[in-house]
C-alpha cells in the first residue's frame, strides 16, 4: 500500500512545476532573499493556514505559530522570531490571529490536567483572570468561549507592545503597527478587533521602558595611565 504521506512530495512537485511554468523566473527570484512586510504569529491549528487563508505569496508573509497563538516573554522561540522580524526584517505590521474554537482556548477554560502542555495553556488561563467579570457574565458557553477568544488575542497584541523589542523600535521611529485578528473556521472570514497599537502610548505606563542608558567611558586612573 502506499505511503499517505508520498502524497506530500508528489503534490510539492507538481506545484513547482506549475509555479515555474507560470512564472520561469518564480524561484529564481525568491531565491535573492525575503522582505516580507508582515509578521503573522497565529495558532498551529491546521486549519488556518496563514498564506492561504490570506491570499499572500511566498516571500509575504514571516510567521510563528505555536498552540493558542501566544506571545510569552520568556519564550526564546518566540522572541528570536520577533527581534529578526523586527530589527533584520523591518517588517511593518505584526498580527496576532487566533481563530474561534481553538483548542487550547478551550482547554484552558476547563479543569482537566492533559500533562506537559498544562504549563503553556496556564498563560491563557491568566487571560481568563484577567477578564473573569466579563467571561462570567455571558451565561451561553459559546459565546464565552468565543469572547475569550477574542480577549486572549488582545492580550497578545499587548505583550508584544510591552516587549523591548517592539518599543526599541517605536522609539527609533520605525513604523511598526500590531493587529488583533480572529479567522472564524466556520466560514473563513477574519475579523480585525480593532485593536491597534503603534506606540508606546497605546500601553499602561507601567509597561513603558526608558532607553538603555549608554554609560560614559571612565577616564583611565593615574595609575593606569603611567603603565
Ligand atoms: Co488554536
Amino acid at each position: 500500500m502506499k505511503q499517505s504521506y508520498l502524497r506530500l512530495l508528489e503534490n510539492n512537485k507538481a506545484w513547482a512545476t506549475l509555479k515555474k511554468y507560470n512564472d520561469p523566473d518564480f524561484f529564481e527570484q525568491l531565491a535573492k532573499g525575503q522582505t516580507p512586510e508582515y509578521l503573522w504569529i497565529g495558532c498551529s491549528d491546521s486549519r488556518v493556514p496563514a498564506n492561504e487563508i490570506t491570499g499572500t505569496k511566498p516571500g509575504e508573509l514571516f510567521v510563528h505559530r505555536n498552540i493558542a497563538n501566544m506571545v510569552v516573554h520568556s519564550d526564546m522561540n518566540m522572541l528570536s522570531v520577533l527581534s529578526y522580524a523586527v530589527e533584520v526584517l523591518k517588517v511593518k505590521h505584526i498580527i496576532v490571529c487566533g481563530h474561534y474554537g481553538c483548542g487550547g482556548v478551550v482547554a484552558a477554560m476547563g479543569n482537566k490536567q492533559y500533562g506537559l502542555i498544562d504549563n503553556w495553556l496556564r498563560h491563557i488561563k491568566d487571560v481568563y483572570r484577567f477578564h473573569f467579570p466579563e467571561l462570567d457574565a455571558i451565561k451561553d458557553e459559546d459565546q464565552r468561549t468565543r469572547r475569550f477568544v477574542e480577549l486572549n488575542i488582545i492580550e497578545q497584541v499587548h505583550d508584544l507592545g510591552k516587549t523591548s523589542i517592539v518599543q526599541n523600535a517605536w522609539k527609533n521611529n520605525q513604523p511598526l503597527h500590531i493587529h488583533g485578528w480572529v479567522y472564524d473556521v466556520k466560514d473563513g472570514i477574519i475579523k480585525d478587533l480593532d485593536v491597534n497599537f503603534t506606540s508606546t502610548k497605546d500601553l499602561h505606563e507601567v509597561y513603558r521602558l526608558d532607553s538603555i542608558q549608554q554609560e560614559q567611558p571612565k577616564k583611565p586612573s593615574k595609575v593606569l595611565a603611567e603603565i
